[in-house]
């Protein structure tokens, strides 16, 4: 049983709360889906303002759903598809504050209004990649990307 209670009032101390926190959740545990699943329900918890957490994993190159919080999500993403899609092409986070105006968005859920993705890679490999998507316009900032980029680099080596 795990009692998490991330109340922080700025973000660089909620991000930091957070990253201990996730480490602590993934510490000593091998296996991945089980990491990626408590991973999602931290930060589905700990975050104000989202509508959706979740992994997509690498799978013979093309993304397909991995655990997550929210709403049921399409399974399979084609790598260059969509910001999840561009994500896991470029490798590059891809922090979108109007996904409405990204080419090729794909709309799982038509609240989502903003979106970041980070990409996950260890050793050279994309292992997939992290989404996060919410309701709000321009929900991501910069602080917000460094923050789960540090969550993304913890999860690389958990999953
Ligand atoms: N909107 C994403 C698809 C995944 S869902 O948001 C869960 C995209 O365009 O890649």
């Amino acid at each position: 049983m795990y009692d998490y209670k991330i109340e922080a009032t700025d973000k660089a101390t909620l991000y930091s709360d957070l990253a201990l926190a996730l480490e602590g959740l993934v510490a000593g545990e091998p296996d991945g889906i089980a990491n990626m699943a408590n991973a999602a329900a931290l930060i589905w918890e700990s975050l104000p303002d989202i509508n959706w957490v979740g992994f997509y994993r690498n799978i013979d190159g093309e993304l397909v759903l991995g655990p997550f919080q929210g709403r049921p999500a399409c399974i399979r993403i084609p790598f260059g598809t969509g910001v999840c899609g561009a994500a896991a092409q470029t490798r590059q986070v891809q922090r979108v504050d109007d996904v409405h105006a990204f080419p090729g968005h794909i709309a799982c859920d038509s609240a989502s209004n903003s979106e970041i993705v980070v990409p996950l890679v260890r050793d050279g490999e994309l292992l997939g990649v992290l989404d996060i998507d919410s309701p709000k316009h321009a929900r991501f900032d910069a602080e917000d990307e460094a923050g789960v980029v540090r969550l993304g680099e913890i999860l690389a080596k958990a999953i």
